[in-house]
C-alpha cells in the first residue's frame, strides 16, 4: 500500500512538474533515478502530441536510455551547452532547498547538467522533505572520488566527523563504479547544521570529484504527497 502511494507521488510530481514547465523547443536536461522515469514518459507523450521539438541532454546512462527508448531527441551538452530547463529527482530537499543527490550513483553529471541550466526543477515524493539535511535520508551524503585515493579520503572523512562507507555494486563483487569510472563513498555525517561549509571542506579534499550536495541551485520542487496532490515550493 505505501510503496503505491510513493509511486503515485512520483507520478504525480513528475506529471505536474512537465506540465507547467516544458514549452515548445526547450533543452531538456533530463535527471536520473526512478522519479525521472514518470517525467520522462510525460514529456515524451507531449512531445508528441503537441509538436514540441524538444532536445534532451542526459544526466548518466540511465537518462540517456530513457530519451532513446521513448523516442525523444537524444543531444549532447558540447552542442547545446546552455540548458532552458532541467527535470531532476532528489534523495533529500531541505528548506532551502537544498538537495541531497548521488542515490542513484549519477551526481556528478547531474550536477554539471543543472549548473548548465536555466531552471533546476525537482521532482520527488513525500519521503524526501525535510527540514535540514541528514533528517530522513540516512544513507549519508554520496561523494564521487577518483579509484586510486579512495582510502585516505575514507581516512579524511572521518577526520570531518563522518562515517563513510564505500559503495558496493549490487550483482557484481567490488565496488560500484560510476558512469564516470569512479567510486562512491557514503558519508553520514547526522543532521547536517551548514551544508554549504561541509560542501566546501568535502571539495578541498584531493581526489574528491563532487559531492551530492546541491546548494542553491533548485529554482522549484514538486512534491507529490500521500493524498495525491502535488506541493510546489
Ligand atoms: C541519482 O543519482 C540521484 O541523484 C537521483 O536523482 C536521486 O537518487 C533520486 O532518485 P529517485 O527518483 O529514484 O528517488
Amino acid at each position: 500500500m505505501s510503496e503505491d502511494l510513493i509511486e503515485i507521488g512520483k507520478k504525480n510530481a513528475a506529471f505536474k512538474a512537465v506540465e507547467e514547465n516544458v514549452k515548445k523547443g526547450m533543452i531538456l536536461g533530463i535527471g536520473s533515478g526512478s522519479t525521472v522515469v514518470y517525467a520522462i514518459k510525460r514529456i515524451a507523450e507531449i512531445n508528441k502530441a503537441e509538436d514540441l521539438n524538444l532536445k534532451c541532454i542526459p544526466t548518466s546512462f540511465q537518462s540517456r536510455q530513457l530519451i532513446v527508448e521513448n523516442g525523444l531527441t537524444l543531444v549532447t551538452l558540447d552542442q547545446y551547452p546552455e540548458i532552458d530547463l532541467d527535470i531532476d529527482g532528489a534523495d533529500e530537499i531541505d528548506k532551502e532547498l537544498n538537495l541531497i543527490k548521488g542515490g542513484g550513483g549519477c551526481l556528478v553529471q547531474e550536477k554539471i547538467v543543472a549548473n548548465s541550466s536555466k531552471k533546476l526543477v525537482i521532482i520527488a515524493d513525500y519521503r524526501k522533505k525535510s527540514e535540514k539535511l541528514g533528517e530522513n535520508w540516512n544513507k549519508g551524503v554520496p561523494i564521487e572520488v577518483i579509484p586510486f585515493g579512495y582510502v585516505p579520503i575514507l581516512k579524511k572523512l572521518e577526520k570531518l566527523g563522518g562515517t563513510p562507507k564505500l559503495r558496493m555494486a549490487q550483482a557484481k563483487a567490488g565496488p560500484l563504479v560510476t558512469d564516470n569510472g569512479n567510486f562512491i563513498i557514503d558519508v553520514d555525517f547526522g543532521l547536517i547544521e551548514s551544508p554549504s561549509d561541509m560542501n566546501d571542506k568535502l571539495l578541498k579534499i584531493p581526489g574528491v570529484v563532487d559531492t551530492g550536495f546541491f546548494i542553491g541551485m533548485t529554482s522549484k520542487a514538486y512534491i507529490g504527497q500521500k493524498d495525491g496532490k502535488v506541493i510546489v515550493l
